[in-house]
Formats: structure tokens, sequence, C-alpha cells
């Protein structure tokens, strides 16, 4: 591994202008018996090349039972670090180590430690968006798809902290009647859909039915004709009679949702400040990063890897093959 790749956090090599990427990328994962797995907020040119395009439960799925040597995870960084820990004997790579997750860093795991000891008698439920040192603290990960079902396998009455997404956990608080204490964490793309601009698309589209992923805030969660996990706003998108869409979650989802319903339409939630700075807040920067060409080099060079403590591994593997095993 060069310096100035370390330095970059990706492998920072010049592509031959003739090459064909996609045909490239899949002519290695041949030769080496990689495969590719793609979350759906990852640019449609990532998804296409992909073995597998799913939310992060499937990907987690996927992953623990492939028999390759190697897996390209293009998402973020703890979707990589999730499916090493599931795979510790498989090289699992990533094109770019600066794709984050600012719900991952909501929560750091010094802070939650702090909290849990604060709170005896607790158990922790954590969203798949987190670290392994936050993982190792938990009794049971979660994603957007099952995080109902494995909150409702615990006694009503237990004791439960839910993070770091406080809204998916005041979601989960509110369909499961407990009252979980909630960390104050969130995620910058979901945080920032307008409900104004919601409702003004609302009145353009009367006949477009809203989904909602449920890290968008309560006053959004509230409007939606369906609240649920990227692969099941996306499931009812393909199974509903409706043909106009509105999509409160990263834009990156659209393309699944186009491809699979060409006769539909769907419209991307707008971000609140995208009228006055531009910005395209309904896309995640650190999917983002995830292109074709740091995929290519990524499988050439085999770098950048990822790697997860042993210890912290081995606490962070029994929360979530409970998961696996609850879903
Ligand atoms: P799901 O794919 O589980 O809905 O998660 C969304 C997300 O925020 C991934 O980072
Ligand atoms: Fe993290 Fe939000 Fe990006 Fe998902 S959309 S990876 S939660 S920052």
């Amino acid at each position: 591994m060069k310096n100035s790749w370390k330095a970059k956090g990706y492998v920072d090599e010049p592509v031959p202008q003739e090459i064909d990427l996609a045909a490239e990328i899949r002519r290695m994962c041949k030769e080496k018996n990689a495969v590719v797995l793609a979350h759906y907020y990852t640019e449609g040119a990532v998804q296409d090349v992909a073995d597998f395009v799913g939310d992060s439960l499937a990907l987690a799925q996927w992953a623990a039972k492939t028999d390759a040597d190697i897996i390209v995870m293009c998402g973020v960084h703890f979707m990589g670090e999730t499916n090493k820990i599931l795979c510790p004997d498989k090289k699992v790579l990533v094109c770019d180590l600066n794709a984050g997750c600012s719900l991952a860093d909501s929560c750091n795991a010094e802070d939650l430690k702090r909290f849990i000891d604060e709170h005896p008698g607790y158990q922790v439920v954590s969203y798949v968006n987190t670290t392994a040192a936050v993982k190792a603290l938990t009794d049971v990960v979660v994603t957007s798809s099952n995080a109902k079902k494995i909150v409702d396998s615990f006694p009503q009455d237990a004791k439960l902290i839910f993070g770091p997404d406080k809204n998916l956990g005041g979601y989960i608080n509110s369909v499961t009647g407990r009252e979980m204490l909630l960390w104050n964490g969130g995620c910058h793309v979901h945080g920032q859909f307008s409900l104004e601009a919601i409702i003004q698309l609302k009145k353009e589209h009367p006949n477009a039915k809203l989904l909602v992923h449920p890290e968008c805030p309560a006053p959004i969660q509230a409007l939606a004709d369906v609240i649920g996990s990227t692969a099941g706003l996306l499931k009812f998108a393909i199974e509903n009679e409706a043909t106009e869409f509105i999509v409160a979650t990263e834009s990156g989802i659209l393309h699944q949702m186009k491809a699979s319903c060409p006769d539909k339409t769907f419209y991307p939630a707008p971000p609140e400040a995208s009228e006055t700075i531009g910005c395209q807040c309904n896309e995640c920067s650190f999917m983002r990063l995830n292109t074709l060409k740091k995929l290519y080099n990524t499988l050439k060079y085999e770098w950048p890897e990822i790697l997860v403590d042993p210890d912290i591994a081995e606490k962070a593997v029994r929360p979530i093959n409970r998961m696996l095993e609850l879903s």
C-alpha cells in the first residue's frame, strides 16, 4: 500500500481511458472469487455492477452466507465492519475509507458505556448504523427492517436503551407501546428533509403516496403512507397500485424504484436548504464516495481493507448473530 493511498483513504491510481470499467470489475470478480455488495444509496452505476444490492439487513445476511474469498462492500464503513465481523476469514474491502456515517458518528463507545453504567438493569438495542466498538457494548443489533420484530421479542416490561437514531427509536416506541430510552443521534440526510416542501409536493401530486424512512423526523413520519426500510419502501412502490410516489429517503433508492417500476413516477423529497444553497442534501455524501473508478482500483489493488480489532469483533459478533437469528 502506498503512503499516498493511505493519506487519501482510497487507491488513487489512474485508470486507462479506453477501459470498460464495469466489464473489468466483473472480470476481476470472477478471477479473484470476489463479490460486490452495494447499498441502495450508492450511485446507479455501482448498483448495476454489483452482485447484490440491498438494504442493511439483506447485505449482512448476504455477507454471512457467501463463499467468496473477497467481499467488496460498496456502502459505508460500518457495513464493511459488519461484514468483516461476520466473515473474519474473508478479505473485506471498501472503495474509500472516508465513507463514514453521520449517524454512526453520533454515538461513540465511551459515551455509550457511560450511559449504560448510569442505567443499570437496561439492555442495549443498537441500530446497525454503529461502529464495531458500539456493537460490542450491545445486546442486540437491529436494522430498520427488523427493529419492531426484535424489540417485540423482549418482554413488555424489559428496560431498553435504543440508539443511536432517535427518530427510528421514537417510531419503534410508538408502534410497540414501549418507552425505550433513546440516544439523541441522527442522520444528517434524513434530518434535512423539509416538511413544508413535502406538504407542498403532496398538494401538487394529490394521488402520490408518501414513502418515508424511519430515520426521518416524527412530523414527516406522521404524513407517511408507509414507513419502512429501503427494501420495504421499494417493495411497497412495486406492489402498490398508485402510480406516483414521493420518496423521503436518500435519493439513490430511486434508481431501483425506477428500474423496477418504469411506468411509475417518483419524486425525491426535497431537503431543507435545496432552493437557497442548491445543495444535494437528499444524497448521502458518504455513499457517493463509492464510484466505479474506485471500485475498479479497490479490486485491482485489494485495498482499502477493513480490519476489526479481534477483541471487539468477538464481542460485536454476538449481537449481530442474535439479530440474524431473530430476523
Ligand atoms: P436500510 O437500508 O436498512 O433502510 O438503512 C438505511 C441507511 O441509513 C443505511 O445507511
Ligand atoms: Fe449514514 Fe445517513 Fe448516509 Fe445512511 S444516509 S449512511 S444513516 S449518513
